[in-house]
This record gives structure tokens, C-alpha cells and sequence, in this order.
């Protein structure tokens, strides 16, 4: 039987391909940099596996066909020559639509998966390189805001995405992952852009959230020196940049929609109200 490593086990997307494979028989390995955190279906086996500490990669991939693969540049190199010295047949990456931009290499965002895929792009390996845009689940850092009552201060509320609910990632995972044959599906050595089904403005996201909640969530629009002092306060600089760049260009019209969950899967994509909905207890004061 197949045995696929997925990484990133306490993920949003690890979690739930690990749930898939496991549902649907598969021999799945769990691996986390935190296993004694991980919550896995009992019987599942679990690797104490950082993706940028080299010695644990040995012991994770032994006996593993298949790898499910968060991007991690620090050790990418060492992993894919583990994981050939290992016999995998298949990784599936979770990549991002970032790695398209035309500056990619020297934007702090776009070259940490970039680097990952030109690295895997290098080696023996079968890839997929599964490309999302941001995550429908990048609104649970409104939360505690929302859950305060408190109003959700943004440089560019009228940027838009088009994002994607981590479930139609996992689906798409577990597709590539188990498809026709273990690299014989038509999903399995393509590199999908992946989007959810709707271009959506952060102000349109925080309507339907009001609306799902029930509430009013007031918006203010701070200017770009505000905004870059308060997400300083938890990522880096370079990525501060790179953000609002990117969110300042995503105003001036609607964000392309792809319709690969359709194509891939035979079925529409998960609705960014459809992830409000299951969500509504993260956005509730404790
Ligand atoms: N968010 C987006 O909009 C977006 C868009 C495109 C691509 N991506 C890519 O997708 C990947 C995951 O995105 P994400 O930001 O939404 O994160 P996520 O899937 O929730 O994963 C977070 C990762 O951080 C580790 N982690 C550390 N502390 C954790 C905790 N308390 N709970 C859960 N996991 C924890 C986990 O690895 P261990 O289990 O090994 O510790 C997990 O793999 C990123 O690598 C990013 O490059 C994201």
C-alpha cells in the first residue's frame, strides 16, 4: 500500500488531507514540527518533522511513496534528496499563485514558495505544484477584533481576492495525492492556479461576515504608515511591504477567477459565505 507523508499536520490544509486520505483507506504519516500537539484520527502514525531541520527527514520519509508538502526553502534541498534516497514517487506542494508575480524572486512572500518549487523542479522528483490564492481563513485575524466589537482598520479595504476555502484545498490535495494512479492522474504533475468562485473586496468579506453573524462590523480605512506600524507589530518588515503592495495593486479591479475546483473536482467551489458560516464560533467573544 501507498504511504504518504503529509507535512504541516496541525495546518488547515494538513489537517484536512490527512482526514481524507485516512477516511478513504489510505496509509497516511503525519508530521509536525509539534507531533506531541497533533489532534490525528487514531492509527495514525506521527513524524517529529521541522522542515528546516535536516536530520529528522531519514526517519519521516522511510517508507513513504508520497509526500504532501508545505514550503519550507531553509532544507528544501536536503528534503528532495532525501526523499529520493527515500523511492518517493510523488510530491504534492502547496505552493501559492504568489510564484506567478513578475517580480516573484525578490518579493519576501512569492520566493519563499518559489524557491521551493524550483528546488523540487531540480530534482528527480514527480511534482504538483497546487498555486492558491490567499485563504477564505486569512479573515480569522479579523476575529479578535470582531469578536471586541471593535472596528476593522484597514489601508485597503477595497483591495480584492478571490479566496479560497482551505476544504476545496484539502479536496484537491487528496485528489492529486490519490487520482487514477499514484502519478497517473490528470491533476498529478500540473501546476494548478487555484481561487474560490467570487472576487471579493476585504469591505464585501466583512459584509457577508455581518451578515452570517448577525452584526454590525464597522470599517475604517487607515492610511499606509498607520497600517505598515500596526502589522509591524507581527511580521517582519519586508513581508509589511510586500502586503499592502500587493493589496494596493489588488484595488484596481476585480480578482481573476479560476474555475479549477470545478475542473478538477466536478463540482463548484466552497463559497467565502459558506466559510463564515461553518466558522461563526471564532468571531463570538469568548
Ligand atoms: N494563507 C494564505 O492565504 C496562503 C495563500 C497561498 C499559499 N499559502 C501557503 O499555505 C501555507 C499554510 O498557510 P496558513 O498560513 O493558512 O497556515 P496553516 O495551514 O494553518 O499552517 C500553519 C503551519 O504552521 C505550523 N504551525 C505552527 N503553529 C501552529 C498552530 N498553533 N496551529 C496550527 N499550525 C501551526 C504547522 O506546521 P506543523 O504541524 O509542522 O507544526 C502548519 O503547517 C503557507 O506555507 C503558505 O505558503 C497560504
Amino acid at each position: 500500500m501507498t504511504t504518504t507523508l503529509v507535512t504541516g499536520a496541525r495546518g488547515k490544509v494538513g489537517r484536512g488531507v490527512i482526514a481524507r486520505l485516512h477516511a478513504a483507506g489510505h496509509s497516511v504519516r503525519a508530521a509536525s514540527a509539534r507531533p506531541a500537539e497533533l489532534t490525528v484520527p487514531a492509527g495514525i502514525e506521527r513524524a517529529d518533522l521541522a522542515l528546516d531541520r535536516p536530520e529528522a527527514f531519514g526517519a519521516a520519509l522511510r517508507g513513504v511513496q508520497q509526500v504532501f508538502l508545505y514550503p519550507q526553502p531553509a532544507g528544501i534541498h536536503a528534503f528532495a534528496e532525501a526523499a529520493e534516497a527515500a523511492g518517493v514517487e510523488h510530491v504534492v506542494l502547496l505552493s501559492s499563485s504568489s510564484v506567478l508575480a513578475p517580480d516573484a524572486e525578490n518579493d519576501p512572500l512569492a520566493s519563499h514558495s518559489l524557491l521551493v518549487e524550483r528546488a523540487l523542479a531540480d530534482s528527480d522528483l514527480h511534482c504538483t505544484f497546487l498555486r492558491p490564492d490567499a485563504f477564505a481563513s486569512n479573515s480569522l485575524g479579523w476575529a479578535h477584533f470582531i469578536g471586541q466589537g471593535l472596528p476593522i482598520q484597514l489601508a485597503h479595504p477595497d483591495a480584492h481576492i478571490a479566496p479560497i476555502h482551505p476544504k476545496d484545498l484539502a479536496d484537491i490535495a487528496a485528489e492529486a495525492l490519490t487520482g487514477d494512479s499514484l502519478t497517473g492522474s490528470s491533476l498529478a504533475g500540473s501546476a494548478p492556479t487555484l481561487t474560490g468562485p467570487e472576487s471579493l473586496t476585504f469591505r464585501d468579506q466583512l459584509a457577508v461576515l455581518a451578515e452570517v453573524l448577525g452584526r454590525e462590523i464597522p470599517v475604517e480605512r487607515i492610511s499606509r504608515s498607520e497600517a505598515e506600524a500596526q502589522m509591524g507589530r507581527h511580521m517582519p518588515a519586508p513581508v509589511v511591504t510586500s502586503l499592502l503592495n500587493l493589496w494596493e495593486a489588488a484595488t484596481h479591479g476585480p480578482a481573476p477567477v479560476h474555475d479549477t475546483t470545478l475542473t478538477l473536482l466536478g463540482r463548484p467551489a466552497r463559497t467565502f459565505r459558506q466559510w463564515a458560516g461553518e466558522n461563526t464560533a471564532a468571531f463570538v467573544r469568548p
